[in-house]
């Protein structure tokens, strides 16, 4: 059991941020990540739609062994882990924006979100945000147009620029002082947005803590890793693979891409 893989999915390459941080934390771990990039973006899609792709991600990942399920997808997660965790006997561990976080950093109790269109629009994204923002304004923004640019590798184009500045402004006009990255393709954009906020905003996304629940989760479950072994990383794209190669820099000989028709 503990051998089997971890398995991991987002609407493209994005939750390759999750990825490194779950490699990071859990090194005797293997992995199975899919890239479900020929269906993104998600945050444009209707509830349904977005369970359905899950349904299909969710049992690929399950024919293939996983022991567990990272769902490295906000718009997935705040759409669809409830209808995943009622099918499936896996266990699952889903990211939303980090909103109590931001709640507990803030000094100007103005909290910017930028997210999908489908996030922002969830009953699960309504009620985590009731509860925890009772002494904050949160100022939410849609990233539209973002994913589709990382998703073709455009971290440093003009166009990328253009759409921060025109979603992360008007938040630091408003003095907001924690910008919350809820979905998991912008840790990619990360240094541009430093750059852009000048030390105005901290930053914060999900990515370590969704890390440290898989191995809480898998230490209560009994099925942790714990002895080394020689890893294996199998990350799937039903897409061409180029842009994974231009996010992960350099692939480690453990880590195999390939290409899948999912
Ligand atoms: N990476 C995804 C998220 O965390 C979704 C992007 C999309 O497909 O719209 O929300």
């Amino acid at each position: 059991m503990n051998k089997q893989p971890i398995g991991i999915f987002d609407s493209g390459v994005g939750g390759l941020s999750i990825w490194s941080e779950i490699k990071a934390l859990l090194p005797n771990e293997n992995t199975i990540y899919l890239a479900d990039s020929a269906n993104a973006p998600y945050g444009n899609k209707t509830t349904q739609e977005i369970v359905a792709l899950c349904i299909k991600n969710t049992e690929l990942l399950i024919s293939k062994g996983c022991k567990l399920i990272v769902v490295a997808c906000n718009t997935a997660t705040t759409n669809a882990i409830s209808v995943l965790r009622a099918r499936y006997k896996v266990p699952f561990i889903g990211i939303e924006p980090a909103i109590k976080p931001a709640s507990l950093q803030t000094k100007t109790n103005r909290i910017g979100i930028l997210a999908t269109k489908g996030t922002l629009n969830s009953r699960l994204f309504a009620e985590t945000s009731k509860k925890h923002l009772i002494n904050c304004k949160i100022i939410e923004q849609v990233g539209e147009g973002l994913v589709p640019l990382i998703e073709n590798g455009k971290l440093h184009s003009n166009k990328t620029k253009q759409l921060l500045v025109k979603y992360i402004q008007p938040m630091l006009d408003q003095e907001v002082d924690c910008l919350v990255l809820g979905c998991t393709h912008y840790p990619f954009l990360i240094p541009m947005i430093q750059e852009m906020t000048n030390g105005k905003m901290t930053i914060i996304d999900s990515g370590l803590a969704v890390a440290r629940q898989t191995k809480a989760v898998l230490i209560k479950e009994n099925m942790l890793a714990t002895l080394p072994q020689d890893t294996t990383h199998q990350l799937y794209s039903n897409t061409q693979l180029n842009t994974i190669q231009i996010l992960l820099a350099s692939i480690p000989k453990n880590v195999a891409l390939k290409f899948k028709d999912f």
